[in-house]
């Protein structure tokens, strides 16, 4: 998704920007007279430092033109932890320590609240909880966390091992685009958090209009006939009237909502309550989990395989510990449980440290809700505000070479604010410990079966549209002797 997390995509072609460009520079350049006039020109407060690029287009060409991780620590170096840029029509507030990160999302986040481009509110639905605040936010939050907890997890465990085995086993002596399995992996495991293990005919339906919608999602947001955004939106409304039937066959019977996803959860919510959620509450929100919940997990896991691939060492280390649990395992001749994944020290921070090193969500956006003293500057209303977790998470002050992937450097935690590769307050990830299980779980099954080699040229990023190792990784997964 450009993301529902709000990742710039970069894997347009390069005609792509110039349009781009060209529409913001129509549509805003009303109102970037105004910000040019009046912010850039406020009577005796104090802005952050920083360039706001050249008029009408910010910085959005540079943005666009360079990798955008060098593009913000670029700007880190020379204006510090807190800077202002303008960007994609906005101007914002950039901020790369944790203290102040801590602010915007946890202390101060009354003032700062969620914010998303209009085309993407309403693919996923504007009555998803990415969107709000307040106590429809909250009570949400709590639904969404319950169909989380480990007892829930738990119950996942069987089958989250069972598409494991079924996705190793098919790719098996080939080469193999990792990022493209990984998203069917966590698409797979997306769906059975959204409407458990029992699939209806309409499931299959549900994956088919999903894969068309989240083509538009990530590409311009033309509204025309012929374009995947056109697509999208006519996606997303028949996945309306297919949910609509699951959430109607829910309402009538209660019984079948026992082991039912996050469908069950929300469905359930309204008993014996005068305030149920309504179709399309439910609906919007089993959209946005499946959206957050599978190109997310997806990039992570291809990153995971990359760096074993780079690290021997920490490879050999890994499988020994996934050996151990196997061994025991097929001694008392039973599967995979919870218990097992919870005894994944190492792998653990093999994880950590994966999702420190690549951090695929670079930053998030939230939105001056009124003006703001901020740290000694003055942020006016309505300015974007990016916690930028990348520039954060590679400060070498917080970690140590952090360009070494070093997985021990997670046997001590990380300083208070330093590591948030899950957000932080009231809109970090509910999904955390599903997306760290699907992880444990493949790689039990992958390093105690499999070696796998990458193939072609080794290095490289693109972005699609989260960061992920060039070609999403093409590698050759072959079966390990065992004596
Ligand atoms: C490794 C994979 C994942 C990463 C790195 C990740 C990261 C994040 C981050 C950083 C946020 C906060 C965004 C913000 O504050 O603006 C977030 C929110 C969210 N994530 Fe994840 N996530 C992952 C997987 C998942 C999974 C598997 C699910 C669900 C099954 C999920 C569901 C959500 C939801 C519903 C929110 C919105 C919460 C709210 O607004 O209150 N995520 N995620
Ligand atoms: C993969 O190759 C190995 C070794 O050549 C062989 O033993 C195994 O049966 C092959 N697996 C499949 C699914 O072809
Ligand atoms: C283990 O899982 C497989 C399918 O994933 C199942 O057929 C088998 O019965 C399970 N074994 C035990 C001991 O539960």
């Amino acid at each position: 998704m450009q993301s529902l997390y709000f990742t710039l995509h970069f894997s347009t072609t390069s005609l792509v920007v110039p349009l781009f460009i060209g529409l913001l520079l129509i549509l805003l350049s009303f109102k970037v007279l105004k910000w040019n006039f009046f912010y850039l020109h406020p009577k005796d407060k104090r802005l952050p430092p920083g360039s706001m690029g050249w008029p009408y287009i910010g910085e959005t060409l540079m943005l666009y033109s360079q990798n955008p991780n060098s593009f913000f620590s670029i700007r880190q170096k020379r204006y510090g932890d807190i800077f202002k840029s303008h960007i994609l029509g906005c101007p914002c507030v950039m901020i790369s320590s944790p203290e102040a990160a801590k602010s915007v999302l946890v202390s101060q986040s009354h003032i700062f609240k969620p914010t998303y481009p209009p085309s993407k509110e309403c693919l996923i639905g504007p009555e998803a909880i990415f969107f709000h605040q307040g106590p429809y936010h909250s009570r949400l939050k709590k639904l969404v966390l319950s169909s989380f907890l480990p007892s829930a997890l738990k119950k996942a465990v069987p089958h989250i091992e069972s598409i494991v085995i079924d996705t190793l086993s098919t790719c098996e002596n080939k080469t193999i685009n990792t990022l493209q399995e990984m998203k069917k992996y966590a698409f797979d495991v997306a769906m059975i958090s959204a409407f458990g293990n029992n699939m209806e005919l309409e499931i299959e339906e549900i994956k088919q209009l999903y894969h068309v919608l989240e083509r538009g999602y990530n590409s311009m947001p033309l509204d025309v006939p012929g374009t995947s955004f056109y697509n999208a939106v006519k996606a997303r409304k028949l996945l309306n009237e297919k949910l609509k039937n699951l959430i109607q066959k829910g309402r009538e019977s209660k019984e079948i909502r026992g082991d039912r996803g996050l469908l069950g959860v929300l469905l359930g919510s309204e008993d014996g309550k005068e305030n149920h959620l309504t179709d399309s509450q439910i609906s919007d929100n089993i959209i946005g989990l499946i959206f957050a919940a599978h190109d997310t997990t997806a990039s992570v896991l291809t990153w995971l395989l990359k760096y074993l691939h780079d690290n021997h060492d920490v490879l050999e280390a890994v499988a020994t510990e996934q050996e151990e649990i196997r061994c025991r395992i097929l001694e008392a001749n039973r599967n995979l449980t919870w218990e097992d994944t919870r005894l994944m020290t190492l792998t653990s921070r093999v994880i950590q440290e994966t999702l420190r090193s690549a951090s695929i969500l670079s930053f998030t956006f939230r939105e001056a809700v009124e003006d703001v003293e901020f740290e000694g500057y003055f942020i006016p209303k309505g300015w974007k505000v990016l916690p930028l977790f990348r520039n954060i998470h590679h400060s070498a002050a917080l970690f140590p070479q952090p360009h070494k992937f070093d997985p021990s450097r997670f046997e001590v935690a990380p300083q208070a604010n330093s590591y948030m590769p899950f957000g932080k307050g009231a809109h970090s990830c509910p999904g955390n410990e599903l997306a760290k299980l699907e992880m444990l779980i493949l790689l039990h099954h992958l390093t105690t079966t499999y070696r796998w080699k990458v193939m072609g040229s080794n290095d490289g990023i693109q972005y699609g549209p989260f960061p992920v190792p060039k070609d999403g990784l093409p590698v050759t997964l072959f079966p390990i002797n065992k004596t």
